[in-house]
């Protein structure tokens, strides 16, 4: 267990595990309730792709199902398929999914209340108990509860709750993945507890002395008459221990069926707080507990954050008072070759990966996130623009979410606020992303910004809201920028100051920013802006972006020269699935643009690998001395020819050399460059930028070799050799001791090294992967964005010299795992792996 989990596990006893224990009846194993509020309920449950008429009662015999642990994606399973829709993955995201599981209940359950809690479907769910329809959600991101006590059988005998999804197609712009793909979880309390995300918890003053915590909780009393508690809040600082408690006398009125729940507020101290922040995450944890004659009957954790937040029309973002820019990233959810299913290990590694670029800032685009994604940000010092929709009533695909817009946006909407307003690390609520309204004034747009910033300000009155406007001129036009405390424009740089003018009230940033694209590894002379090749790939000179975007430095410029905006979100930190522009850029599938299915836009790709642009960004959003070099050195037959060579890095001067050769030194941002950039952003076609060190160099083969001085000194180095023919695979994991817990994963990175141990720039080698022991093949990838190659196999090529192998334990088998890899003609490697019993 990772260090947070066994902190949070032993402060509030929230991760308890529930255990199946055999049962008389093989097909209803009796629930072993620890005691403990909340259980993990994503074990033993069973799936089926298709219509299954009469799923939904109990006697349903689904024998032949497929036995699956949630959460579960199918549509990552495949096949990719060419008739399917690209901007979607081409991957089945549709169509009817069932989910049934069976349970009996122990005798001590009887007198207790039960809900089932879903962290998101994929999409249209109906939930039925032992029959009865307990209702359901149209939005899969959206997380919600549903009472199983009135239906439950609590005398031993089977009780089956079944699931049914209808996702369907043309339901999104990227690819949503379908099915459980989120965890599930059970509640257990009796009959006065704290309501579903019944705590509200906020810091109304903050000193270097004391900070304030005032927490509202929100009780249930489902006894049918008063009851009269005791509300315990304590504050147990970072490590654990109790520094400030408050005990508030209530007496519950018992709930109608209309009642709002009732409400008991408390207010607490802390002193000297250790204050949250982006590189001193320090997280503080409410305790609430329900006692009745001093005796605890339910027990509730809430993280705590104390951290001020500013934002300033003069000085920009703050956050404990300190000005940072924002340097952010906008993502979509799936986890690459895992596809959608929630994983924590590979949602912590993907928020590692994005802070070693410097990255300080997420935005949930276009959606509500996983909780564990706000949960990891808390704890890894990630701010995050909290997003809820993309689209509103006028629709941007036949079946997107406007069809459920009017039934469902304030319980959406408001949904979200409450279960995401603890979280320290969100600093914003985004209400729509590039919401089409914006173009049409009859429809006013502004009136649905209005609607929607109101329900944001009444469940949490401490954050502003935010949208992402990408007619920047419309959007004020028509009232909607207005209409929230901080507009976001996408890909409007050289407009902010306009808007500055025109709006000196107002605070703005840009929500949406770059949209360059490109293939890690590939490199394409000359240097142009824009390119659609029949090769699927695009170069990685990172000057390539479609017609409304641009490469990074465009945005960087327009940054500096406007300390005042609070910084950008880049489009985007990760590739991800679907949406291949600038391939299938029309919804003409019959292009030659097959099997191009997932994204180029990321500065890392699928697998989690960097591009050169991961680089570009480093070399502008940290201290830490770095270089990087680009291209690869491997142009055999293009000897004499002249090869632009870049370097990023944030040191003072940069050296180039040849086989031992200097080309000069070029000191930072006294470089300019004149890169070619598309007709929006200029209308010569170039635009300088002071952001790379950019050498010409006439190709001869051997070592190139970038050193990174400050005040004289060598502070960094990179080279790059020119790599001989492959030799031997490589592998290297990420982790070797994993939790045997059948979710924690290690990602181990194949290379394709030549014989002196260089990275075969170019190689594309199949490698077969054999794994043994307390593991298996979770997937595999390479980052390939053009390829129909199956995500879940025992072999990959390397893409750009590169593969990745994802190996996951198996349920409680502690051991070793063996992996072998082999590949025609190369030497083999192997490596191991421990998977460990949680401690
Ligand atoms: C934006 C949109 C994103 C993505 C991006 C690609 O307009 O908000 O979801 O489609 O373009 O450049």
């Amino acid at each position: 267990m990772s260090d947070y989990r066994r902190h949070v596990s032993a402060v509030c006893g929230m991760l308890a595990f529930l255990t199946l224990l055999p049962a008389l009846n093989a097909a209803a194993p009796t629930l072993a309730l620890s005691g403990e509020r909340r259980h993990s309920f994503n074990d033993g449950w069973r799936f089926y792709k298709g219509v299954a008429t009469g799923a939904e009662k109990p006697e349903f015999d689904d024998s032949t199902w497929r036995a699956v642990r949630l959460p579960h994606d199918w549509a990552i399973e495949g096949p990719f398929d060419s008739k399917l829709n690209p901007h979607t993955g081409a991957l089945p995201i549709f169509g009817t999914g069932w989910y049934r599981k069976s349970f009996a209940l122990p005798a001590s359950a009887k007198g207790k209340y039960f809900s089932i809690e879903f962290d998101g479907a994929m999409a249209n769910s109906k939930v039925w108990l032992n029959g009865h329809e307990l209702g359901g959600r149209p939005y899969g991101y959206i997380g919600f509860s549903l009472d199983l006590t009135p239906y439950l059988k609590f005398d031993g005998a089977a009780n089956v709750i079944a699931v049914r999804l209808t996702p369907e197609d043309h339901s999104s712009r990227w690819y949503p993945g379908a099915g459980i793909y989120r965890n599930v979880w059970l509640d257990v309390t009796g009959t006065v507890y704290v309501a579903h995300w019944g705590t509200y918890v906020t810091t109304p003053k903050v000193s270097d002395e004391q900070a304030s915590v005032s927490v509202k909780t929100q009780l249930r009393n489902r006894s049918g008459k008063e009851v009269k508690v005791a509300v315990q809040t304590s504050v147990l600082d970072p490590a654990g221990l109790m520094v400030s408690r408050s005990i508030v006398q209530a007496a519950i009125p018992a709930e109608g069926p209309q009642a709002a729940p009732f409400t008991v507020p408390s207010l607490l101290a802390v002193n000297h707080p250790k204050r949250w922040d982006i590189d001193h995450p320090d997280l503080y944890t409410v305790v609430t507990e329900v006692l009745e004659n001093d005796l605890a009957v339910d027990r509730y954790t809430t993280p705590l954050g104390i951290r001020t937040v500013g934002f300033d029309k003069e000085t920009g973002f703050s956050l404990n008072g300190r000005h940072l820019k924002l340097q952010g990233v906008c993502d979509h959810h799936d986890l690459g070759a895992l596809g959608a299913a929630v994983n924590r290990r590979a949602i912590e590694r993907q928020l590692q990966i994005l802070k070693g670029a410097g990255v300080n800032a997420l935005r949930t685009s276009h959606n509500p996130p996983a909780p564990e994604i706000l949960e990891y940000c808390d704890r890894l010092g990630l701010l995050v623009m909290d997003e809820a929709f993309d689209m509103w009533r006028i629709p941007k695909v036949p079946n997107g979410y406007s069809k459920y817009f009017a039934d469902w946006s304030e319980d959406d909407a408001r949904d979200m606020a409450r279960r995401d307003r603890n979280h320290p690390s969100v600093i914003m609520w985004s209400i729509g992303n590039e919401i089409p309204e914006q173009d049409h004034p009859e429809v006013e747009g502004w009136r649905e910004a209005r609607r929607l910033t109101g329900f944001f300000h009444e469940e949490d009155p401490t954050r502003p809201t935010t949208s992402a406007f990408n007619s920047w001129d419309n959007a004020i036009k028509n009232k909607m920028a207005a209409e929230v405390d901080i507009p976001g424009f996408n890909y409007s740089p050289m407009h902010y100051e306009r808007i500055l003018k025109d709006h000196p009230d107002w605070v703005i940033f840009g929500t949406e920013t770059a949209s360059c694209v490109s293939s890690r590894g590939v490199y394409h002379l000359p240097i142009v802006a824009f390119e659609h090749p029949a090769s699927l790939q695009i170069s990685s000179y990172d000057t390539v972006a479609p017609p409304w975007a641009m490469c990074p430095d465009v945005e960087f410029t327009y940054q500096d020269k406007f300390p005042q905006v609070l910084g950008e979100f880049v489009w985007t930190g990760f590739d991800y699935i679907g949406e291949p522009t600038p391939f299938f850029n029309s919804e003409d599938k019959s292009t030659n643009d097959w099997p191009s299915r997932s994204s180029y836009f990321g500065f890392i790709d699928l697998a989690g690998f960097p591009k050169d642009r991961y680089y570009l960004y480093q070399s502008q959003w940290t201290t830490k001395p770095m270089v990087h070099l680009l291209p690869h050195w491997n142009w055999e037959g293009k000897e004499g020819r002249v090869i632009p060579v870049m370097a990023y890095s944030n040191a003072a001067e940069v050296e180039l050399f040849l086989n031992g050769k200097s080309l000069g030194k070029k000191a930072r941002f006294s470089d300019p460059w004149d890169m070619p950039v598309n007709q929006k952003i200029s209308e010569t076609g170039k635009f300088v930028t002071k952001y790379r060190r950019v050498w010409q160099v006439p190709y001869e083969p051997g070592v190139l070799k970038a050193v990174a001085y400050e005040k004289g000194k060598q502070v960094a180095v990179e080279e790059v050799r020119t790599a001989g023919t492959p030799a031997k695979v490589k592998l290297k994991a990420d982790r070797t001791v994993i939790q045997a817990d059948g979710d924690d994963l290690s990602f181990v990175t194949v290379r394709i090294e030549d014989q002196h141990g260089n990275l075969c720039p170019m190689a594309d080698n199949l490698v077969h992967f054999d794994v043994t022991g307390a593991g298996t093949i979770a997937a595999v990838d390479n980052g390939n964005a053009a390829t129909e190659e199956s995500f879940q196999a025992d072999r990959r090529k390397a893409f750009s010299g590169t593969a990745l192998l994802i190996v996951r334990s198996k349920p409680g088998e502690a051991g070793r795992v063996k992996i072998v890899a082999t590949s025609e003609g190369l030497t083999k490697d192997t490596a191991e792996i421990l998977a460990r019993r949680q401690k």
